[in-house]
């Protein structure tokens, strides 16, 4: 087992291993105490690792209550976040009990945010058990809920207590999520770290309770320095500018780690045909993107994207901040006036 230490507004820890599920129950006991713990979940999990996560916490002498959301995104939204805190105030749920979220990045930022909010803030704690959750999502205490006018909209800066990341449950993903996940990893290559890059281009799985742990750690980093998101911390979002508006003009049929894979490809290129990078760091980007099985053709031109681009959220006023690779493992921020972006958009494609 591999452990991580954040140090930010709270200080926890982050163990990644296997078969850490069924004694995770000991572990939230020790770390957090409490009478309760309410089971935040979605149906699949549910399904695959319910049971194993309940047995070990009733084990631990909790009383265990379970919420269960239909998977995928839809349900990441202010009407399962109002009936998660009615159901916490039925079950007479106090500050001293746990909010448990176990699942992918849809049930870490709903159950995270709905623990930041019950009480004004209960013990949380995060089982990822997705890649992308494992390595981005369940680190760093970004919770939130979608509303209709965009993704993320409403939320809270809320660090869990405690997460347990059982590497076991990563073999039961569908190969295509196992992918989205992959996109981020190559991302915390690409931006800090030469070694992991090299470590890439062998087969990922054998290598995951390493690789988790090295990503893990490179989040630590950044987030200790930049909590709530307000310079640093936006070096996380390479590929995502393009990213995003990719995604968002296929209505979302793109995935998320697909939309990333075409936007750290877009922005390599951008970065190059800029001179940030040479030509070899650029090739190298997109080749390891295709290894993944990443397909790096961007289906929408330059002029769209970038409409998109311009009413995302991270604009700030007429300045919006790219990320530009400088060589593996070497990123910098590009602050950019919104009229360059189209320009930087179109040595993307
Ligand atoms: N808070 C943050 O910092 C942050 C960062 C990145 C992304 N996010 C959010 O994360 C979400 C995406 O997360 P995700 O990709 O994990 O999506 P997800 O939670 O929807 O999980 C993807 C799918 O995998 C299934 N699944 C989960 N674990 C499984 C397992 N072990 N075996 C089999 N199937 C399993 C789920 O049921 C779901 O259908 C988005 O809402 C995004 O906004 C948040
Ligand atoms: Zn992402």
């Amino acid at each position: 087992m591999e452990k991580v230490v954040v140090k930010a507004s709270k200080t926890y820890e982050i163990l990644i291993g296997e078969n850490l599920l069924p004694e995770a129950g000991g572990r939230i006991r020790q770390t957090t105490g409490g009478d309760a713990v309410l089971v935040v979940t979605d149906d699949t999990v549910d399904g695959l690792y319910g049971k194993t996560f309940t047995a070990s916490l009733r084990q631990a002498g909790y009383r265990v209550e379970t919420f269960v959301i239909p998977h995928g995104e839809a349900s990441k939204n202010a009407e399962n976040f109002l009936a998660i805190l009615n159901f916490l105030a039925e079950k007479k749920f106090t500050r001293s009990d746990v909010v448990a979220a176990l699942g992918g990045g849809v049930v870490g930022d709903l159950a995270g945010f709905a623990a930041a909010c019950f009480n004004r803030g209960m013990n949380f704690i995060q089982l990822p058990t997705t890649l992308l959750a494992a390595v981005d999502s369940s680190v760093g205490g970004k919770t939130a809920i979608d509303l209709p006018a965009g993704k993320n909209l409403a939320g809270a800066f809320y660090q869990p207590e405690l997460v347990i990341c059982d590497i076991k449950t990563l073999d039961t993903l569908r190969e295509e999520i196992f992918r989205d996940g992959c996109a981020e990893v190559i991302k915390y290559a690409v931006i800090a770290d030469r070694e992991l890059f090299a470590a890439l281009k062998q087969p990922i799985r054998p290598q995951l309770e390493k690789i988790i742990t090295r990503c893990v750690g490179i989040k630590r980093d950044i987030v200790a320095q930049d909590e709530f998101d307000t310079g640093l911390r936006q070096l996380l979002n390479f590929g995502h500018t393009v990213g995003h508006a990719v995604e968002a003009c296929s209505h979302f049929a793109v995935s998320h780690g697909g939309g990333v894979a075409i936007g750290m490809a877009a922005e390599s290129r951008a970065a190059e045909a800029m001179g940030f990078c040479d030509a070899v760091c650029r090739d190298e980007i997109l080749l390891l993107l295709r290894m993944y099985g990443f397909d790096l053709s961007c289906p929408y031109p330059a002029k769209r994207l970038c409409e998109k681009a311009l009413s995302d959220k991270k604009r700030r006023g007429d300045t919006i901040t790219l990320v530009v690779p400088r060589d593996i493992g070497k990123a910098e921020l590009l602050p950019m006036n919104v009229s360059e972006l189209p320009d930087f958009f179109q040595k993307g494609m």
